[in-house]
């Protein structure tokens, strides 16, 4: 039986469509929509798609920021015991399992208070959870867990308009650890971060993750990062969960047409049409990429394609 730490199943989450040209009447963004995946313990687990794909959604209803309309979401804290539901968690509960399964976000320029040191960024909300040692020893944890992410102790005394990009990611993962979190869910950590300082922080999230027998949610929109960084890939394209592998598996061959696209680039060699994904506002009765897609055919428009299988590796495209 997988050994999953988080298991998210059939689910969708969808948003009133905010105000603007095509707004009005009950009109929706159907952000998620019927997704399925597991993290499995101590492994990494990578979302990828472009933006308004639903990569941030998903990862809200994981840590309970979003409540799903559809699905459930269970969290299995370890292997023997059962899974509970993030969605029927009351509060109290809800405050615990966040300090367990730690949400990093996007943009630490926004997320990290220019007011406060450092040190008290890192203790913030640690001081109002469950595992609270007191301020001295907070402050000792404190210094520890920065000169764990490659920071020094004293950095605790500064503030983030002090850091570059990559320092303040660290900031951010630091804050993190800091609650010795089970589950670390990485929302585009790296993505604004110039080439070589993504990999020092890939790098480290490798190490933290070794060192403390961490499960990760890595969520870009670059598939050869993700491939190079993940034990398994989730390939998200308006919404849907298109192609699903394990990363060594999907970067020798991607299967679905989205998939392939996105590993040629701009210039892919593949065929598929230049643009944007689309925000889904109604319901999708073919295949949501049949827009941009060069086989697009007449099942495409009408059927969405059924799940195919290949041992674990499984694609979902009315080609193959
Ligand atoms: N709170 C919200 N209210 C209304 N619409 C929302 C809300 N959150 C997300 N959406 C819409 O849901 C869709 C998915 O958004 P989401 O932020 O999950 O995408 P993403 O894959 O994380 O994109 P990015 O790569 O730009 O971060 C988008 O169309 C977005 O506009
Ligand atoms: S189902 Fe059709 S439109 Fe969709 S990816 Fe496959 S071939 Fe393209
Ligand atoms: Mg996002």
């Amino acid at each position: 039986m997988s050994d999953f730490v988080v298991e998210v199943s059939n689910v969708s989450k969808s948003f009133p469509l905010e105000a603007g040209f095509f707004a009005g009447g009950n009109r929706r963004v159907y952000a998620v929509n019927d997704v399925s995946f597991g993290i499995r313990r101590g492994s990494t687990y990578g979302i990828v798609g472009e933006s308004g794909c639903g990569k941030t959604t998903t990862a809200r209803m994981i840590v309970g920021l979003h409540r799903p309309d559809a699905g459930t979401i269970s969290y299995k804290p370890d292997s023997s015991s059962d899974g509970v539901d993030v969605s029927s968690l009351g509060r109290r509960k809800l405050r615990l399992f966040r300090e367990k399964v730690k949400y990093i976000f996007q943009d630490p320029a926004h997320s990290l208070n220019p007011r406060l040191s450092v040190g008290d960024i890192i203790t913030d909300s640690y001081r109002y959870s469950s595992v609270y040692p007191g301020r001295r020893a907070a402050g000792d944890e404190a210094r520890d867990v920065l000169s764990e992410v490659g920071l020094s102790p004293e950095d605790a005394d500064r503030h983030p308009s002090e850091f570059s990009g990559g320092q303040r990611q660290r900031i951010s993962i630091a804050r993190g650890l800091i609650m010795k979190p089970d589950v670390l869910v990485c929302d585009e950590i790296v993505s604004a971060l110039d080439v070589s300082v993504q990999g020092q922080i890939l790098n480290l999230l490798q190490d933290i993750k070794e060192s403390r027998g961490l499960s990760l949610l890595f969520i870009a929109h670059d598939l050869r990062v993700s491939c190079y960084f993940c034990d398994t890939i989730g390939v998200m394209y308006c919404g849907f969960l298109v192609e699903e592998a394990p990363a060594a598996d999907l970067y020798r061959t991607a299967l679905h047409p989205y998939s392939r696209m996105l590993f040629g680039g701009a210039g892919n060699s593949f065929g598929a049409k230049a643009g944007e994904a689309r925000s889904i506002t109604g319901v999708v009765s073919g295949c949501p990429f049949a827009h941009r897609c060069p086989h697009s055919s007449s099942v495409c428009l009408s059927e969405l394609p059924p799940w195919k299988y290949d041992g674990n590796h499984k694609v979902r495209c009315h080609l193959l």
